[in-house]
């Protein structure tokens, strides 16, 4: 798209103003009403002309204008500012259960002096933000400060970080505004924003938030601006402050909240007005049986007398009012000690620590274990047993470690935990236990042995594209491995018809089925037989690789890495899992067991073997060639039937160094091996030819 011309002063003026209308109405459009009229990059065009005219004008940018969210300097301290009415807490009902809002309800019907065949009081329900309260000034219709609750009489000015949160509007929709109204509600942080901006964080290495409340309440009081900025911060609205000259203000706390949406101020549209407590109870409840559904994080419920007169009429004790109060759910998050940390083995392998906690009730439940989820997570939150811990429960989502209270670790620290030092070999079967490289978790490498395995490695190992035993499912594989008849693949060719017919739901026919099944399946080939054994890693391909490349099993097993990384498609990490597999004697067994019950496959040379004018010889390459990527090399040298080695040792028979070789190359002169560059390996891979014949090459 060509760039439109600057407009001249005037137009860019109207120009301005107009982008401006449009992007606030969009904004409108998307935070407030929840309903986005344009895509994003309709919008970043629109933002993005706007930036470029300002640029250019700089005379016409105005306080208001969408642009100006960000660019305040860092500050020493926040101003101190005295709210022009304090802003007051909500007396919280210490019953959590429902009937809280019953004795809510009972007590204002008796404080506004009514009788039981008096009307229902009519009552505001909303929900109980978890973030921070904010007071947002605007006079005639422009937002002039913003600022936190503090002690209720002072808060602290953080007028430029909360311009950085979308959907606060830095004007109101009025043609009208009056001379100053100041509306009172929560900064937040939605869950997914929460999880977004932590992922981005981990990825960076940067230091993560602990939670979404924390983490909009410290970037609110975040002194740098531009850092408040990254993070994403929502706003919703749930009351006033000081009011002047609002000359046809509602008479209700619920139409005045309509009104705020009106101006352009985000409300939550989860709000109702209840009439008595029955309507309360059923608000109650319905919000909690939703709680984890919602976006963002709440602790409850607020109920408010709707009617402003009746407000008044109740009026306040101490600091609190009496028409409202604050109705909340069971706690998400608490605090306990780890009293140990264990790992569970999966049906993969993967053993995933969890720590053993003091009982502690969160979220509805006494939590007693939370997932710690893999190394990683223990060494970024660096817990430890005997650490006080803050533990989250959501929902029905497994409970989970949040962060380590740093000053309530015991003296002496106990140590760093590290799965692999506690856990040498794996709980459930004793096979040693591996991190592969480049994998978060830490595996039990008895894939074919162990108890925990052991209904996924008989699916896999009876499934279609490995041995092929029909009939062989999850529901008799449960059968099988619950009643203790089957604790290996091997252990498949010893059942007999007398007691498959034995299982539920196992028909006679079905049985004589399955067993014919058993029996065919042992002729089968090389590649089946390594896919069936469930080496992490391998699939259907790799396994068919190998078994061409090598053509006999032994030769697989008796594999280094090294003649591993020489088969086609296979890198370290594939090679790596191989050596792992077999070095576990647990496996090997159950392999000769397979053999000796008959499973058997058609045996060949391998095709490694063939000759080539590098057949037999191992290479290895190191540094920069100057024309040939590794991988082309690679591909030339196994053309030649030659062996691409990632370590050089006695056994290698030519190194090829390019450009900033390192210690390879310093192991091969002292080992004394031959070193070529990149014209030495195409003169060996070149055929021993005449110069008639190399001509006519060219
Ligand atoms: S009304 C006079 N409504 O709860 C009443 N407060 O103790 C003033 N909060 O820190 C508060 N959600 O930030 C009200 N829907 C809601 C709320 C809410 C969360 C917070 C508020 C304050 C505390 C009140």
């Amino acid at each position: 798209m060509a760039v439109p011309p600057v407009p001249g002063s005037g137009d860019a003026a109207a120009r301005a103003d107009a982008l401006r209308r449009e992007i606030e109405r969009h904004n409108y459009a998307y935070y407030v009403l929840d309903a986005p009229t344009v895509p994003d990059a309709e919008y970043d065009r629109l933002f993005r002309e706007l930036q470029a005219l300002e640029a250019a004008h700089p005379e016409l940018v105005t306080a208001d204008s969408p642009t100006r969210r960000v660019g305040g300097q860092p500050l020493d301290e926040f101003p101190k500012r005295r709210h022009a009415i304090p802003m007051l807490s909500i007396r919280t009902e210490t019953d959590t259960t429902a009937a809280g809002a019953r004795t809510f309800d009972a007590r204002v019907r008796k404080e506004l002096g009514l009788v039981e065949t008096d009307a229902p009081v009519e009552y505001a329900a909303e929900l109980k933000f978890d973030g921070l309260a904010i007071n947002l000034r605007y006079e005639h219709g422009v937002l002039v400060s913003a600022t936190t609750r503090g002690d209720g009489e002072t808060g602290e000015e953080v007028t430029q970080n909360v311009r950085t949160v979308q959907s606060v509007p830095l004007r109101l929709r009025t043609d009208q505004p009056p001379p100053v109204l100041e509306v009172r509600g929560e900064v937040f942080m939605r869950r997914d924003d929460f999880e977004r901006y932590n992922a981005k964080q981990r990825e960076a290495g940067r230091p993560t938030l602990v939670n979404p409340r924390n983490g909009a309440a410290g970037s609110i009081r975040q002194l740098d601006p531009r850092l408040a900025a990254q993070r994403p911060l929502s706003f919703f609205a749930y009351g006033l402050g000081e009011v002047q000259g609002w000359t046809d203000a509602p008479a209700t706390h619920s139409a005045t909240l309509d009104v705020l949406v009106e101006l352009g101020v985000p409300v939550s549209a989860e709000r109702r007005v209840c009439r008595g407590a029955d309507a309360l109870v059923a608000f109650h409840d319905d919000v909690a049986a939703r709680r984890d559904q919602l976006p963002f994080d709440i602790d409850g419920v607020v109920y408010k007398v709707n009617r402003l007169d009746q407000q008044r009429a109740l009026g306040f004790v101490t600091r609190e009012p009496r028409w409202a109060v604050a109705h909340k759910f069971p706690a998400q998050e608490e605090l306990t000690v780890v009293e140990a940390i264990e790992v569970q083995v999966g049906r993969t392998g993967a053993l995933t620590p969890v720590a053993r906690l003091a009982p502690v009730f969160v979220g509805g439940v006494t939590v007693t274990n939370a997932t710690l989820h893999n190394q990683d997570e223990i060494d970024r939150k660096d817990v430890r047993v005997g650490d006080t811990v803050i533990v989250r429960r959501a929902g029905d989502v497994i409970p989970e470690v949040v962060a380590v209270v740093a000053d309530r670790r015991p003296h002496p620290a106990p140590p760093r935990f590290a799965i692999l030092e506690a856990y040498p070999v794996c709980p459930e079967c004793g096979s040693h236990v591996v991190r592969l490289e480049g994998e978060a978790a830490v595996r039990c490498t008895g894939g074919l042995y162990c108890p925990a395995q052991r209904k996924q490695a008989l699916l896999h190992f009876a499934s279609r594209r490995a041995m092929d035993i029909e009939g062989l499912g999850d529901k008799l594989v449960d059968q099988l491995v619950d009643r203790g008849l089957v604790h290996t693949p091997a252990d498949v060719y010893g059942l007999d018809l007398a007691t498959l017919a034995g299982l539920d739901r196992m028909a006679e026919k079905s049985a004589a089925n399955l067993c014919a099944a058993i029996e065919a399946s042992k002729a089968t080939t090389l590649a089946r037989f390594i896919f069936a054994l469930g080496i992490r890693n391998v699939g259907e391909a790799t396994a068919k690789d190998l078994a061409r490349h090598f053509g006999a099993l032994d030769r697989l097993i008796a594999a280094t890495e090294d003649d591993l990384l020489a088969v086609r498609d296979v890198g370290p990490i594939v090679a790596q899992s191989i050596v792992q597999f077999f070095a576990e004697p647990h496996n090997l067994d159950v392999v000769r067991k397979l053999q000796a019950a008959g499973v058997r496959w058609p045996e060949s040379a391998g095709v490694q073997q063939s000759g080539g004018r590098l057949a037999g010889k191992t290479l290895v390459l190191t540094g920069t060639l100057p024309t040939l990527t590794r991988d082309a090399a690679k591909e030339m040298i196994e053309a030649a039937g030659g062996k691409v080695a990632g370590s050089v040792s006695k056994k290698t028979d030519y190194v090829v160094a390019g450009a900033e070789a390192g210690s390879k190359l310093a192991k091969a002169q002292e080992l004394g091996v031959a070193i070529l560059d990149e014209d030495g390996l195409r003169g060996l891979l070149q055929p021993a030819a005449s110069s008639g014949q190399r001509a006519l090459d060219l």
